[in-house]
């Protein structure tokens, strides 16, 4: 697939998806949600990915939001429709098999953010702004803001970015735990890099299984989400990479994973 609007670059088992519209600062429109899409639909089926970072391109913005420009004239049915498309985009990235980080290098706001919640890790960059200013515009997040922002930081403090539309800076967003890390803007993509590479290097099954075992865990009951945590953990016996993690403990040597 060809990509306008994306730069994807892989080495050693890591992509590098970059959003590159830098004059929109990197404004989601329909064509980037698409383009996203098939990149994460490709990303996630290639077996020479392990690990993908989503960033944006500049100095300035990770993601300013979905394109406001295009969203304006929308028709009722046509915005659904877009949200939609923003869902079934966001769905993707947090049903890759393929742990995805965040390198948040600027403006994350409303679909920005959005898009950065969809995502498994989140670095920041120290500036890294943060919000959801929906409410400036008259309307509300549409790419799943609502839920996934409450679901990670809590309700109120949820609500109150929600509702006063107010911007935060990184240390804000790493103290309510929108972010797992600050680091200098020079050293984000390298810190994500090395973060990607310290996940590669783990047994790639239990990655996988560990990544499913949260997201659909943490919609169940407790009980039941337990349950699904024991199956997912007799599944890892059914690998070579169970055998070999654990062999390779007590012979004193590092692991050699197949993925299988
Ligand atoms: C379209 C955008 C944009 C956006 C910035 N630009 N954000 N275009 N959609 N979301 C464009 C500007 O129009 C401008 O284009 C260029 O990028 C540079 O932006 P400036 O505003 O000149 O930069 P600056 O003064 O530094 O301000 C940066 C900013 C501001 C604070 C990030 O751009 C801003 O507030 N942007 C909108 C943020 C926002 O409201 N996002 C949420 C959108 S709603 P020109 O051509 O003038 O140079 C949303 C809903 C999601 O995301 C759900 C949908 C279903």
């Amino acid at each position: 697939m060809k990509f306008e609007n994306l730069l994807i670059e892989t080495v050693e088992g890591i992509a590098v998806v970059t959003v590159n519209r830098p004059q929109a600062l990197n404004a989601l429109n329909q064509q980037t949600l698409v383009e996203l899409q098939g990149a994460f639909a490709d990303l996630s089926n290639n077996e020479a990915v392990q690990v993908i970072i989503l960033t944006g391109s500049g100095e300035k913005a990770f993601v300013a939001g979905a394109d406001i420009a295009a969203m304006q004239p929308l028709s009722a049915l046509d915005a659904r429709q877009f949200a939609k498309l923003g869902h079934e985009v966001m769905g993707a990235i947090e049903k890759s098999p393929k742990p995805v980080i965040a390198a948040v290098n600027g403006f994350a706001l409303g679909g920005g953010c959005e898009l950065a919640l969809a995502c498994d890790i989140r670095l920041a960059s120290e500036k890294a702004r943060f919000g959801q200013p929906e409410v400036n515009l008259g309307v509300i997040p549409g790419f799943g803001g609502t839920q996934r922002l409450a679901r990670l930081v809590g309700k109120g403090v949820a609500l109150e970015l929600l509702l006063t539309g107010d911007l935060i800076d990184a240390a804000e967003a790493y103290r309510i735990g929108l972010v797992n890390k600050v680091v200098p803007q020079a050293e984000l993509l390298e810190a994500a890099k090395k973060m990607a590479a310290r996940i590669l290097s783990k047994g790639p099954c239990a990655v996988k299984l560990a990544k499913e075992a949260v997201r659909n865990g943490l919609e169940m009951d407790l009980d039941k989400a337990n349950q699904y945590e024991a199956d997912l953990f007799g599944l890892c016996f059914a690998s070579s990479d169970q055998k070999e993690g654990m062999q390779a403990f007590l012979e004193k040597r590092t692991p050699r994973f197949q993925g299988n």
